[in-house]
């Protein structure tokens, strides 16, 4: 009885499940391609991208922010710094990275980065948490 069934659904099979596994795959594909993972990078950084990129060895108007966390400030080889950001003698770490995107010309007056801050604490603690995770 049901053997004139089953063939008929062994042969309308096939496609369907390669239609579902292309519609579920293609998606997920198109993701991966795209830039990296939108949902670890706060909406306060997009202003940043304006002058920097994430790409190590990238310097845009300002220096690439690749490896930021740990860095001394101004070593970014190639980059041409301000003579106050060479001697500031810092190294960004949450609190150093806080302070400076709290005002960068209070942190380091005459520095180069023309940038008014981050006035927000809770958007500036989302780029500095944001900053100590890029290599
Ligand atoms: C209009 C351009 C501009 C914008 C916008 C900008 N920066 Fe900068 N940034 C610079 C410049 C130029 C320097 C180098 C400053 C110097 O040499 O005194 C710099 C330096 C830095 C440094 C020090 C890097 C090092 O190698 O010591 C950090 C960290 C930084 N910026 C983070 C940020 C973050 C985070 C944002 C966004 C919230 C941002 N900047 C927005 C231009 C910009």
């Amino acid at each position: 009885m049901s053997s004139s069934v089953t063939p008929a659904l062994v042969r309308i099979a096939p496609p369907l499940l390669a239609a579902a596994i292309a519609l579920t795959t293609m998606p997920a594909r198109a993701d991966t391609a795209a830039a990296p993972p939108p949902a670890t990078r706060p909406a306060a950084f997009t202003q940043c991208l304006a002058c920097h990129t994430i790409e190590t060895g990238r310097n845009g108007f300002g220096p690439s922010l690749a490896g930021v966390a740990g860095r001394k400030a101004a070593s970014v080889p190639g980059y041409a710094y301000s003579d106050a950001l060479k001697k500031s003698g810092l190294t960004w770490d949450a609190a150093t990275l806080d302070r400076w995107l709290t005002s960068p010309q209070k942190l380091v007056p005459g520095t180069r980065m023309p940038f008014m801050g981050i006035a927000d604490a809770a958007r500036r603690q989302e780029v500095v948490t944001y900053l100590l995770t890029l290599e």
